[in-house]
């Protein structure tokens, strides 16, 4: 599930995640404004339950979700409007990720070394398709590519 990804195959690919989400898992989307962040987190956030399509946390930066909503509690970051590490800290999302998992856009504006841990998924391009690159820790080992 890596390579060129059209709308489809975005959504399938979140479909799968979510089917291998687990408490204390972070995943960065990493990629350009428009490059599909949200577009990904929303077929995660789908898969896990929710109804409806959930907002994009530009503005809101951090935007839970709880069980029954959703059968993971998982919250859905966007960093984009932090620029201060700082201001990252005060968000206070390790909390999220005892007991849920965490879906984080922007994740080059964690304070360093936040989530060794963290699956990051790169996505690039424009058009109709995405190109999508993965950096797998060992916590993500025999889950990806997942199936
Ligand atoms: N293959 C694709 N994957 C993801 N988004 C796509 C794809 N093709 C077209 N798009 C469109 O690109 C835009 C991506 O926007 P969004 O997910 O909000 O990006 P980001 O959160 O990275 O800024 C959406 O309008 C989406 O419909
Ligand atoms: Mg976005």
């Amino acid at each position: 599930m890596t390579g060129e990804l059209d709308q489809a195959a975005m959504g399938e690919l979140g479909a799968r995640l979510a089917a291998q989400l687990r408490a204390g898992d972070v995943i960065g989307l990493s990629g350009d404004l428009g490059a599909g962040k949200t577009t990904l987190a929303r077929a995660i956030l789908a898969a896990l339950g929710l109804a409806g399509e959930a907002p994009s946390p530009t503005f809101a930066i951090v935007q839970p979700y709880d069980v029954p909503d959703v059968r993971l509690p998982v919250a859905h970051v966007d960093l984009y409007r932090l620029d201060n590490p700082d201001d990252v800290r005060e968000l206070g999302l390790e909390d999220y990720a005892d007991g849920g998992a965490l879906l984080i856009e922007w994740p080059e504006r964690l304070p360093a070394g936040t989530w060794p841990e963290l699956l990051l998924l790169r996505l690039e391009g424009t058009g109709t398709t995405r190109r999508l690159t993965a950096k797998v820790p060992a916590a993500w080992e025999g889950r990806w590519p997942p199936r």
